[in-house]
């Protein structure tokens, strides 16, 4: 009789140890729905540049949005409009969420990039894709703000320069969190798959 009471004593208290463990894993679930891995927090910085229209645009014209950010410059023969198709087409993948996202060309070549070169070049990837340019110094500012690296190059082939530069698609939020980088080796399925998870 002892032993029996001992027993169902402890199944009980073990059924409570249970039942708390799951309680509190509940909670710390719940806890950690915000904490999402950012790469980094108030990314970017200010810039006042213009665009494929001929307006001033600064950073402030996209807060509170979903963006995709590329630098590049429309003479690139490969790599800026590979990177650029793979926005377009992880946008178009993902239907009305991919309508939540900006994406955005920024150019590091602007003595090239006019506005009317960028107004033709935007065309050719997607319709909502902003194409920002400026001075010399207003596109290194916001290079500098992105933390991407360029430099003018000598092309063998060509009579005129080619750019050097950092190929990231930065994917940020409407809080200017950097929730991604995508390079080179990402594809759009890679980009569609992890917007899918945020949106
Ligand atoms: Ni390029």
């Amino acid at each position: 009789m002892k032993k029996r009471l001992l027993y169902i004593f402890a199944l009980s208290f073990f059924g409570l140890a249970i039942a708390a463990l799951i309680a509190f894993y509940d909670v710390s679930k719940e806890n950690n729905k915000p904490a999402m891995a950012v790469v980094a927090d108030n990314f970017g910085g200010a810039f006042n540049l213009t665009n494929q229209s001929g307006e001033a645009v600064t950073e402030k014209d996209f807060e509170g949005q979903y963006r995709l950010i590329y630098f590049g410059f429309t003479y690139c023969p490969a790599i800026c409009p590979t990177e650029l198709q793979k926005i377009s087409a992880a946008l178009n993948m993902l239907n009305e969420k991919g309508d939540k996202i900006q994406p955005i060309f920024i150019s590091i070549d602007p003595e090239r990039d006019t506005v009317d070169v960028m107004r033709e070049y935007v065309k050719l990837f997607h319709s909502r894709l902003i194409g920002l340019t400026g001075t010399v110094e207003q596109a290194k500012a916001a290079a500098d703000a992105y933390k991407i690296y360029y430099a003018k190059a000598k092309d063998d082939t060509m009579h005129e320069y080619t750019m050097d530069h950092s190929s990231f698609i930065y994917f940020i939020d409407p809080e200017d969190n950097l929730l991604r980088i995508f390079k080179t080796e990402d594809t759009s399925e890679d980009i569609k798959n992890f917007i899918n998870t945020i949106l």
